[in-house]
């Protein structure tokens, strides 16, 4: 019925209506490098027991993997998508190391292999609020897993009309989503991604707890308050800047939010992404997208050293992506209930500082690796330690470096297919957090082995 209802309903556009095509790829039929772990295609619907998930941003790097995994996990999946990351793609000249396939295509090929009905509408939920409430409204989800924002920090400080993108967009997706959910009227769990930045890196001066601290105020009152924010860029703003607006709607609406605060994803596809070359994911490898791992491991492959920002001494966290997944689908399964304040995870497996990721990358490949001066503004060195107890409590299991050799050989075998996809010139990120680093960067490279860097 519903389906039926979609193709005429306010909230449906044609996807000619779109303001640029996505990029359309030939069919694909050869596998993918096999994942060594690919696990069979769960029965569709789990005895009744799925649920209608929205994932906003569904087309996107932690997105299409997400959307495939609770599909196949027997939730009902509706992908809504801008394609925005395509044509930021368009607009920096720059593209997925991997072929990746028309959210079309990709959905298409799911339903074909798995049996399951995923859909896919093109919107952009920051703009295009009515449809979105009329969506909701008329397809009544759970859950909506929340994607959908613009996600580089360097990006976000290239200039200053992707500054004012990034807070229009992901503030106005944010904002339209709660919103939206308490005009419609409906008890929808919100699941978001947040990140590690919103805490600052190391700031607390101990283990960062998951979302909130105890304080001790003057006169010696005590709380628990929402960690302090100290994002170190305009997109890290942004993610602050959710967080207080979840925090308002949870408690004046008693809206269920889980907000998730990530590290760094690295890898590129999953057992399930795996399974046909159409379902492939996203890889990005370009200075402004590229995310630290990733891009050492594309590096390594298509013989471009390592580039190290600063000494390396910068300390962040990780997660795999399939790691990202099943996270998502545990804080899908594990609500908040109404007027409880916003639950806060850390979604992160470890943490590992740069230039020690350099050298594993380094003595794995034989890449060298390059100090460069660093773009951004943020401490030269720094220590972190973070919680993750309620995901662990949950069952998970994370993905350890140590223990991933296979899974970096992965991402490199897959970086050494499609290098010949990459474009060198983009590598290097051309976003200066300020005019103090984009001076201090004219000119300033060291080449060195990977040994001489730790
Ligand atoms: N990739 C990481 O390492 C990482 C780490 C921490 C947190 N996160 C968070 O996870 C989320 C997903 O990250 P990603 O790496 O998949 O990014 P991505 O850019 O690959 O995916 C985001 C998707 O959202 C879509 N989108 C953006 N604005 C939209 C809008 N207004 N309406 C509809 N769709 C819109 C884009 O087209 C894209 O497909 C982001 O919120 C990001 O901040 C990512």
């Amino acid at each position: 019925m519903m389906l039926l209802a979609a193709a005429t309903s306010a909230y449906h556009l044609p996807s000619a209506a779109r303001a640029a095509p996505p990029l359309l790829l030939p069919r694909a039929p050869a596998l993918m490098v096999a994942h060594a772990e690919a696990p069979p295609l769960e029965a569709a619907g789990r005895g009744g027991k799925g649920k209608k998930v929205f994932v906003l941003g569904g087309d996107g790097f932690c997105g299409w993997p997400t959307a495939v995994h609770l599909s196949n996990a027997g939730h009902d999946v509706v992908i809504i998508d801008n394609l925005s990351r395509r044509k930021i793609d368009l607009e920096l000249g720059c593209e997925s190391l991997t072929p990746i396939s028309s959210p079309e295509v990709r959905v298409a090929a799911w339903n074909e292999l798995s049996g399951r009905n995923m859909r896919f509408e093109y919107m952009d939920i920051a703009k295009e609020y009515d449809r979105f409430l009329q969506m909701i409204k008329e397809e009544k989800p759970d859950t909506m897993v929340h994607f959908a924002e613009q996600r580089a920090a360097p990006y976000s400080m290239k200039s200053g009309a992707t500054k004012r993108y990034t807070v229009e967009n992901n503030v106005g997706a944010s904002h339209n989503a709660v919103c939206a959910i308490v005009e419609s009227g409906l008890d929808i769990h919100l699941v978001h991604l947040g990140t590690m930045g919103v805490y600052g890196y190391g700031n607390s001066g101990g283990k960062i707890p998951e979302g909130y601290i105890d304080v001790t105020l003057p006169g010696g009152r005590e709380r628990n308050i929402l960690h302090p924010a100290y994002p170190g860029s305009v997109y890290h703003a942004t993610k602050c800047l959710d967080a207080l607006l979840f925090q308002f709607y949870a408690k004046n609406d008693q809206l269920r939010i889980t907000d998730l605060h990530q590290g760094i994803v690295w890898g590129t596809n999953t057992p399930l992404t795996s399974k046909d070359e159409r379902l492939c994911n996203r890889f990005d490898y370009d200075g402004e997208y590229g995310t630290v791992l990733n891009r050492f491991l594309m590096q390594a492959a298509c013989g471009i050293p390592l580039t190290v920002y600063g000494t390396g001494g910068q300390t962040r966290a990780f997660i795999h992506i399939t790691d990202t997944c099943k996270c998502i689908e545990l804080a899908v399964n594990n609500p908040p209930v109404g007027g409880e304040r916003v639950k806060i995870l850390n979604q992160v497996a470890q943490t590992a500082r740069v230039r020690d990721l350099a050298q594993l990358i380094g003595s794995m490949t034989g890449a060298k690796v390059q100090l460069t001066a660093n773009p951004r503004a943020e401490d030269a060195e720094n220590e972190l330690e973070v919680s993750n107890d309620q995901f662990k409590e949950m069952g998970l299991d994370p993905i350890l470096l140590d223990s991933a050799a296979g899974l970096l050989t992965e991402v490199q075998e897959i970086a050494t297919k499609y290098q010949h996809r990459c474009d060198r010139s983009k590598v290097v990120s051309k976003s200066f957090w300020n005019k103090g680093t984009a001076k201090a960067a004219e000119g300033k490279t060291v080449d060195v082995g990977a040994k001489t860097v730790v």
